[in-house]
């Protein structure tokens, strides 16, 4: 490793615990990473939660692949009992985000959290970090708003995707739409960095239409295209000639429950970069992410081993008969 990384880092970790987290003197803050993630990212952390007088816990979990991939070890769920800040860094799963103890614990304002899940320190320090978090907020909330009062989410693309989903009403950490745009100073918050986007549950057994992947999907290698056809919640049908889909076909086989559409969730930071990683693109301006697999951390029932997202560029979205966005172009004037 490059050891004069540790520059970066160190700036970068001060402004996630002073700024995105605001952690406060003698508050207690937990890293989970595993032993796939950059040392540099979470010795940084810690010593900016010691700079500000709060005290860090840095706990190692095992690489987890697709078994058990939102699942801690338990001796880290009951840390996560004493703590008020969690921020995982995990780089081979996404444990720290959507272990169903986390997602508990964020409902009951217990905790506040940051995912900062199966990413590398490029992605912290380029693209959809630099943009201003202040403004994503006010757009997030903004976003939320509009969607949380329609009935129906609509979305197409011109690569053929057509689907429509109902909305949830209930809420979840307080929102009825997450808005997850890089800050989280109170308890019950919860976002990601590098960040930008609102997402939720569809309302149970109401997704429906196409689904057209042309971008990147977390969990499957390449970016070949495919077509996901959703009935009722669930995906029903797989096409396409391509790795991808054999892939998927083979997830499917052993986990009949990774068919569920567990969360619809909408880009909104003008700033990322179209590199291929699905944690930065479905961030993007403009595309759209479905996730496949347990939908505990949107407030539902569904538990499986996975989630896992599916980018779509360049969305059309309508909120009943608001067009939100037109080819992945915002439509709504954003300092309205
Ligand atoms: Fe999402």
């Amino acid at each position: 490793m490059n050891r004069q990384r540790i520059i970066d880092a160190i700036a970068l970790a001060q402004r996630i615990v002073r700024h995105h987290l605001a952690v406060q003197p003698g508050e207690n803050v937990l890293i989970v990473a595993d032993p796939e993630t950059e040392t540099d990212i979470y010795l940084a952390l810690a010593g900016s939660v010691q700079a500000v007088g709060a005290e860090y816990t840095v706990a190692l979990m095992p690489t987890r692949g697709q078994e058990r991939a939102t699942r801690l070890t338990r001796p880290i769920e009951r840390a996560l009992e004493e703590v008020d800040v969690l921020i995982g860094v995990t780089r081979a799963s996404g444990a720290p985000t959507y272990a169903p103890r986390v997602a508990e614990l964020l409902a009951q304002r217990r905790i506040r959290a940051l995912s900062m899940v199966m990413r590398d320190l490029d992605n912290y320090l380029k693209g959809a970090a630099t943009a201003d978090y202040e403004a994503l907020e006010a757009l997030g909330q903004r976003v939320a708003q509009l969607w949380s009062q329609a009935e129906e989410i609509r979305i197409q693309t011109r690569a053929g995707t057509d689907f429509r989903a109902g909305v949830t009403k209930e809420p979840v950490m307080g929102q009825v739409v997450i808005v997850e745009c890089g800050l989280a100073r109170e308890p019950g918050r919860e976002a990601a960095f590098s960040d930008g986007e609102v997402s939720q549950r569809p309302r149970t057994g109401t997704s429906q239409g196409v689904l057209v992947v042309d971008g990147p999907v977390a969990g499957l290698k390449g970016m070949d295209p495919f077509i996901l056809e959703v009935e009722a919640g669930r995906v029903v049908r797989l096409e396409g000639g391509g790795h991808r889909v054999r892939q998927l076909e083979a997830v499917f086989r052993s986990l009949p429950c990774a068919r569920h559409i567990a969360e619809v969730g909408i880009g909104l930071n003008p700033n990322a970069l179209r590199n291929g990683d699905f944690e930065e693109e479905k961030k993007a301006l403009g595309n759209v992410h479905v996730a496949l697999g347990s939908d505990l951390f949107y407030g539902g029932t569904h538990e499986c081993g996975l989630h896992w997202d599916m980018v779509l560029y360049d969305a059309s979205v309508w909120l009943d008969d608001l067009l939100l966005f037109k080819d992945g172009k915002l439509m709504i004037d954003e300092t309205a």
